[in-house]
């Protein structure tokens, strides 16, 4: 199949990669109620076609905490992305840079920080999860500031973790043991095209940011047993102060759905927020990215930069999270899908769907820069 939208490379990824990788990307959490509510409250979005306005020069850029980017599209953080194609993150991370659009490099990332900047020209985001060991996560931001990040992106959503079925079912998570590891493998052995391209090749069983403090081989058990001793519920508005305290760039917070959490966020001297329900992973209920933002925007939009994701699966899309007052969208899924497709080329081709995709939205609703996208381009529903 030649891929012509991101429905195409999800189908595709669902046929490479192996059962227990592509459940874990593709699913949310408990029924997944946010998690369809996210693409579907979207596309409940009628825009408004307008004509005949000479729409013959498009111009997509648009600027984010000071820099100048070619669309308003960043790759959100997805932790063991790495392991979707041969040191994966490092493949994306040059498809979002040859494209002009951030890349935001998950904590529990394949690559560690250090290998993804030595690949790089130019500065990346990176994504901080608050654990119990604050020593270890002062290092993290300290290793952040020496590689010259640009962003630090602090996800707050996830002071416990949302039950996964899928995983469950197809043997990542669940109690450990002989015969979850043999499930795996059986389906490893399904695919042998990974497992020699990525399993062998691209050691994507070992997190680098967490090198220091796994035990064990490092491995996604250890990873996991990591996780749940070190999820830290006690996580509180202290903790972003202190961030706040350690961190000199921009600081985004991630996961905020609710106009007082947006308040006191910028109180406390934040620069961005990303509106997010964690792509449907963790509060299953919780409301869709898309109809959280117009309050968000309303109470901080004038002090704060917002982004949001969650559900974004076009170029129009993106138009309509821009036109309920985003400054930029994070796109999770529509990448990891392409990654492990076709590698970083696939990642490549999606964000070009992308821009082509927001052209022809913006051209016929007739807007010729981001800055004119705004509410008036949505139908109330008549
Ligand atoms: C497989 C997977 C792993 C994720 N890992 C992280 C992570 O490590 N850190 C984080 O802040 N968000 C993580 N997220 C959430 C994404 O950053 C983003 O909020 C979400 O994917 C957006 O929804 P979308 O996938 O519909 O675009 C993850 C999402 C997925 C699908």
């Amino acid at each position: 199949m030649h891929p012509a939208s991101i429905s195409d490379y999800r189908e595709l990824a669902r046929r490479r990669l192996p059962h227990f990788l592509f459940e874990y990307v593709d699913g949310g959490s408990y029924a997944e109620v946010t998690l369809r509510r996210n693409v579907a409250d979207l596309e409940a979005l009628s825009l408004r076609q307008r004509v005949l306005r000479d729409i013959s020069q498009l111009d997509l850029s648009t600027e984010l905490f000071g820099t100048r980017y070619a669309m308003p599209i960043a790759l959100a953080p997805v932790g063991m992305a790495g392991m979707c194609a041969r040191r994966g993150e490092i493949q994306v991370a040059r498809a979002a840079e040859q494209t002009g659009v951030p890349f935001c490099l998950s904590t529990v990332s394949v690559c560690p920080q250090a290998e993804v900047a030595q690949a790089l020209a130019r500065p990346f985001w990176f994504q901080l999860y608050i654990m119990r060991d604050r020593e270890f996560m002062r290092d993290l931001i300290g290793e952040a500031i020496a590689l010259k990040c640009s962003a630090l992106v602090f996800t707050v959503d996830l002071p416990v973790f949302g039950a996964r079925y899928r995983d469950m079912r197809s043997g990542l998570s669940g109690a450990p043991g002989l015969g979850r590891s043999l499930r795996r493998f059986a389906q490893i052995a399904r695919h042998p095209g990974w497992a020699w391209d990525v399993g062998v090749h691209g050691r994507p069983h070992q997190l680098g940011n967490l090198a220091p403090v796994l035990e064990g081989s490092g491995g996604i058990e250890d990873y996991i047993g990591w996780i749940g001793r070190n999820l830290d519920p006690a996580i509180n508005w202290k903790d972003l102060a202190w961030v706040r305290s350690l961190w000199p760039g921009p600081l985004i917070v991630k996961g905020i759905l609710e106009a007082d959490d947006a308040r006191a966020a910028a109180d406390l001297g934040v620069d961005g927020l990303v509106v997010s329900n964690h792509g449907g992973r963790q509060l299953d209920g919780a409301l869709s990215a898309v109809r959280a933002l117009p309050d968000i925007v309303a109470a901080v939009g004038d002090r704060l930069t917002i982004l949001a994701d969650g559900g974004v699966r076009s170029g129009l899309d993106v138009v309509r999270m821009l036109a309920l007052g985003a400054r930029g969208v994070l796109v999770g899924r529509p990448w990891v899908y392409a990654l492990g497709a076709r590698g970083g080329a696939g990642v490549t081709h999606v964000l070009e769907l992308l821009a082509a995709e927001m052209r022809v939205a913006m051209a016929l609703t007739g807007c010729t820069k981001i800055a004119e996208i705004n509410t008036g381009i949505l139908a109330h529903d008549r």
